[in-house]
Order: structure tokens, then sequence, then C-alpha cells
């Protein structure tokens, strides 16, 4: 226990007892602001100043000394003290040790309340964009192996069943796209992180002539919030940030559930670069595709995290509360989770190789996967397709008694199905021509995939 009075101790006659310091203190973790913390309050005496109620001396002071501290806490030379609770006030405390009474005039029309607030959304805003630079990275490396596998074929699934033949990079940019979309909705989360609480003060406002728009300007928020009330009570930005990221996790924990299974000798469609995975203790054969299992299981702390914070609000009254301290962790521990994610998939696909040669006899042999361009072909000849769908069914239960596939077939067998069928029908029936026929809007024909990975390779800045 310390025995200096705390910066709040002007009411109290007792020490605070150590359990309740440790207890309450969050600098373990909350010290990851003080870059944030510095900015602010740095804005924050910028303004007192201009607004006359410090003078410009001791705003100078009171910013050399935090530029101090910052360099202090950036080269490890700084002792962080449980006992002063949080970033906030060892920082302040720190200060008033500096520089004496211009220190103590920091806090002027600023609460802790506020001043947290600030300094998370300064923090997740920076962090929101290198979120989304890393997406941007994923899907390059996507966009990559689109390019280097163009026209090369794998079996499309359903239910885990062969279904159709796809394009290996269609596949691909199907996550180019889904990763498109969480930074589009990392973008406009920003737009509500991106308001500044600062002089909303601990509930209610404050009866200090402050001057809101200039921090505002200061720290380059866009607007001010408008409620003092919400302001301190709000933290649907953190909750919206890691629901954003979950959907990130989730999308990694899909992809690497892929992985898992294209590398396994039952699937093996890819080669995992042995740098990026791990052998077993006690079998020397194995080669394990241990990242994306850690990517996929870290989804659980991800998912967990925005559970906890959901929990967190569900009984809170208006407006701060304490317990509004327990939203950091989840917070850090996400960012953390969804950005070594991130960077450490990038990685491993860059350095992925797919079997081309085993994908094309995969999706050529066995499993009927033409079956809907025969049922398609009949349909361009005038068959309806309900009944087109009945005649393949019966083709494909013949092949499967003779132990053939759908291009085996002779055009006389296949005419005992349907009359309508003549020798045009082997370029629907062949893999690429199934492929090419899916001309559709986003469809996997060789064209529309060059069309969407231009457009891919353009947005990322790839090509000019
Ligand atoms: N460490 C606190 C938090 O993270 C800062 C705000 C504390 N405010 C207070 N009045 N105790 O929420």
């Amino acid at each position: 226990m310390s025995n200096e009075k705390k910066m709040w101790g002007g009411r109290f006659s007792e020490k605070t007892a150590a359990s309740v310091e440790a207890f309450s203190a969050s600098i373990h973790y909350d010290s990851r602001l003080y870059r944030q913390d510095i900015a602010g309050s740095k804005a924050h005496a910028k303004m007192l100043a201009h607004q006359g109620l410090i003078s410009a001396e001791e705003c100078e002071r009171i910013i050399d000394g935090l530029t101090e501290i910052g360099a202090e806490i950036a080269a490890g030379t700084f002792v962080f003290r449980p006992e002063l609770e949080d970033i906030h006030m060892n920082i302040e405390k720190a200060l008033a040790d500096k520089i004496g009474d211009a220190g103590a005039r920091l806090h002027t029309a600023r609460s802790r309340n506020d001043q947290i607030n600030l300094d998370t959304r300064l923090y997740m805003r920076q962090v929101s964009l290198e979120i989304i630079d890393q997406l941007s990275a994923v899907q390059k490396a996507f966009v990559g192996l689109a390019r280097t596998y163009l026209g090369a074929v794998m079996p499309g699934y359903t239910h885990l069943q062969r279904a159709q033949p796809v394009l290996i990079s269609h596949h691909m940019l199907a996550y180019h796209e889904m990763f498109g979309r969480d930074k589009e909705r990392l973008r406009d989360g920003l737009k509500r992180i991106n308001v500044l609480p600062l002089g909303e003060a601990a509930l209610a406002g404050t009866g200090l002539p402050i001057d809101r728009d200039f921090v505002a300007r200061e720290l380059d928020f866009p607007k001010v919030s408008a409620n003092s009330m919400d302001t301190v009570a709000d933290r649907d930005f953190i909750i919206e940030f890691c629901s954003s990221c979950a959907m990130i996790q989730i999308h990694l924990s899909r992809l690497s559930e892929e992985l898992v299974l294209w590398s396994s000798e039952e699937f093996k469609f890819v080669e995992l670069a042995d740098a990026f995975c791990t052998g077993s203790s006690i079998m020397p054969q194995k080669k394990n595709p241990d990242i994306p299992e850690l990517i996929r299981g870290k989804s659980g702390r991800v998912v967990g995290n925005l559970m906890g914070l959901l929990t967190l609000l569900k009984g809170l009254p208006m407006t701060y509360n304490r317990d509004l301290q327990e939203d950091k962790e989840p917070l850090f521990d996400t960012i953390d989770t969804v950005q070594a994610s991130l960077a450490i998939m990038a990685e491993l696909l860059v350095n992925m190789t797919f079997y081309t040669d085993r994908l094309e006899q995969l999706t050529a042999g066995g499993g009927f996967m033409t079956a809907t361009d025969l049922a398609d072909y009949l349909v361009r000849k005038n068959v309806p397709f309900r009944q087109a769908h009945a005649i393949v069914g019966e083709t494909v239960a013949y092949c499967i008694q003779e132990n053939k596939d759908l291009p085996d077939l002779s055009l006389d067998e296949l005419r005992t199905f349907s009359n309508t069928i003549d020798d045009d029908v082997f370029a629907v029936l062949s893999v690429q021509g199934s492929v090419n026929s899916r001309l559709s809007a986003g469809g996997t024909a060789l064209q529309r995939v060059e069309e969407a990975l231009l457009a891919a390779e353009q947005d990322l800045g790839m090509v000019a």
C-alpha cells in the first residue's frame, strides 16, 4: 500500500486496502494506451490554454512534460504504479511530479470517464486501419494464387460432396470477396469510432468554458459527441468492432478448415510450405497443419470476447460504471488475436501450392460433376428442366451400374435416355466445357473469372 494520498483521496480518512488496489488496477493492460492518453492530454491542454483556463506557459510545460513521459515509457524506463490504478493517473502523477502545479491543472474540465473513452477510440481508429491493411494483404495472397492458377480446375462442393467443377481461381476469389466485406465493415465502424467524447466530463458536461471543436480539430475527429450521458456510457463502438473482428476470425476459421482438409492425404489438394507446418514428437512421418488449426481454434476466444462484452453491458444503468473497465482485456485480446492470425495466414497462403494435375484428374474422373451440364444441355434442346433432371438421374444410375462416368458414355448409350442428345453433348460433358459454359454474372467460366481477377487486382493496386 502506498502512503501517499490518492489523487481522489481528499474525502477519505482511511488508506485504500492493498487488496482493493490490486483488484481494481488496470494499469497492467491499459498502459498500452499511453500514446493515445498523451495525445489526448496534449490536445486538451492546448484547448485549455486557448480558452484562457491555463496560461500559455503552463500549457508549454504540460506538453513538454508529457513528451518526456512518452519517451520514458517508450524507452521502458517509466515505472508504472498499480496503486495509481490506470494509465491516466500514472501519467498525470508523473507529470505533477515533474512540473508541479501546472501538471495539477491538466485535469481541468475533464474526467477519466470521457478520457478513457477518448483513448480507446484513438487506439481503435489506428488499429482498424491496420487490420484493413492486413485484410488487403490476405486478399492479395488470394489474388496472387488466382493469377498463378488461372485456368486450372478443381472440384466444387456442396454438402462436402462433389458438385460441379470450378476454377481454382474462382475459389480463391471467393475468399477475396469475403475479406473485402470485412474491410467494408471496419470502414463503416470507423464512422462511429471517429466521434470525439472528450469534454463530456464525468457524465453531464462541464460548467467551464471549453471548446470541444478545438479538441476535435487537434485530434482529427470529424465530429463531437452529442449527449454527455450517452457518451460516457457508450461502448457500442467496441462491441461493433469486436463483432467485425469475430466475423473476420470466423472467415479465417472457415478458410483454415479448408486448408486442413486440403492438406490431408485424403484430399491432397495443396501443399503447405514446410516452414509453416510442424512435426509430431512421436510419429516421424507427420507434417501437421498447426497454423490453420490454431487460427480455427482462436475463433473461440474472439467469439467469446464478443459475448463477454455484450454481457458486460447488459445490465448497466446509465452512465459510467466501473464495470466498463472490463471492456479493455477482451478488446485487446481480440485485436491481438485477429492481427496475429491475419499476419500469419497471409504468409501461409503466399507459400502454398496446389496439386493441379491431381485436381484435374479428380475433377474429370468420377463424381458425375457434369450432370447439371447434361441437364442444362437438355433444357437448351427444349426439354423441361424437371424432366431433364429425371433423365440425367437415370443416366447417372446407369453409369453407377456400369462403373462409368458421364463423359465415358457413347452417343448411343446417351440416346437411350433421350433422343434429343446429339454429338455436340460431349463439349458440355468435359470439365473445361462445363466450367466455361457458366458465363452467368459471378459464374466460374474462365472469361468471368478473368474479369473478376482483373477487377480485384485493380482494386488492390496490384496493376495499373
Ligand atoms: N480505468 C477506468 C476504465 O477503464 C478509467 C475510468 C475510471 N473512472 C472512474 N471514475 N473510476 O474505465
